[in-house]
């Protein structure tokens, strides 16, 4: 289910000077972020993909942590926008001979880039910068942090397919405890409108998720039975995601989404996962490829909601 293209905001409505986490967002910033992206989406189905809406703007991509979906969409977006782009491998910089984050980011700046993306495996690295920086700064996943761009793009894929958040049972399950799409989601689907039951084995749900006001459960199959939308979770094993489960065997049947426990869900539900996925651990093959996932919806609403989101930072209204 698609929703009609909106008249794109304008970006001078939009007085935010960074997108860092999603608590920081009103539900009406959320709201016009994502009619935005509805714009956006119309834009890529054209058959020439391409709006001068951001000409003679620059943005840096800085990627300190391995991303395939968040890197390749803003990339896209900035050429569908015609930014101009230039992308920074951590490993391939000065980053490598030691040179410190906030110094790379102000020699960057010296280069006069109207927003930085930022990955990085510090929580809070993105926070910093914004406040050390004039140009905007992009939060694409801090540590365990925060992945707001993840948690819109997962939005903008859920109203989609369902014309609507408002209302919806959404269960978010598997290694709550490291992830940054959890915390981002459970930021944002609560404020607008849906419910969230949290499931995952009690050593990957974080002590302080009590606080969060979700439904927490240790069995997948209570969170799952009667959703409208299932969000699996990758088990982070670079974070220690997988400490406590002898085998991903183990995990995979106590945890994982298999056939028979998607049947709990609404008939009509989604299927969920912000990739990459490990297959057979957090989620069977015939669940991820099957009837009502949208993961690779979710990977095409990445494009378009972060084509919004840069317009919505670094857009100029009227003439300059
Ligand atoms: N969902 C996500 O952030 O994927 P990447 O790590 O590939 O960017």
């Amino acid at each position: 289910m698609s929703r009609k293209p909106e008249t794109p905001a304008d970006p001078a409505s939009f007085t935010k000077k960074d997108l860092l986490d999603i608590e920081s967002l009103s539900k009406a910033e959320i709201q016009m972020i994502l009619d935005t992206a509805e714009s956006m989406a119309e834009i890529n189905k054209r058959t020439i993909k391409k709006v001068p809406t951001l000409r003679g703007r620059l943005v840096a991509n800085l990627f300190y942590e391995n991303s395939t979906r968040t890197r390749f969409s803003f990339e896209i977006a900035e050429r569908r926008l015609t930014a101009d782009s230039i992308s920074f491998a951590a490993a391939t910089s000065s980053a490598s001979k030691g040179e410190t984050l906030l110094d790379t980011c102000r020699n960057l700046e010296a280069m006069a880039p109207d927003a930085i993306v930022i990955r990085h495996q510090a929580s809070g690295a993105p926070h910093f910068l914004a406040r050390n920086l004039k140009c905007a700064v992009i939060n694409a996943g801090d540590g365990t942090h925060a992945h707001p761009t993840q948690a819109l793009l997962d939005a903008f894929t859920i109203r989609r397919a369902k014309g609507k958040l408002d209302g919806l049972r959404v269960a978010i399950c598997g290694d709550v405890r490291f992830s940054r799409v959890a915390r981002s989601n459970l930021a944002l689907l609560p404020k607008m409108g849906a419910e969230v039951t949290l499931a995952g084995p009690r050593t990957l749900l974080p002590p302080e998720i009590e606080r969060t006001g979700a439904r927490v459960t240790t069995r997948i199959e209570e969170a799952v039975d009667g959703a409208d939308v299932v969000m699996m979770l990758r088990v982070q094993k670079e974070r220690g995601g997988g400490l406590g489960f002898p085998s991903d065997r183990e995990y995979f049947e106590l945890f994982g989404l298999t056939p028979e426990r998607r049947k709990l869900a609404r008939k009509d539900a989604i299927v969920m996962h912000p990739g990459p996925m490990n297959r057979g651990v957090e989620i069977d093959s015939a669940v991820a490829d099957g009837p009502g996932s949208v993961i690779l919806d979710q990977v095409e609403a990445g494009v378009a909601v972060r084509m919004a989101v840069l317009y919505l930072l670094i857009g100029v209204s009227g003439d300059e």
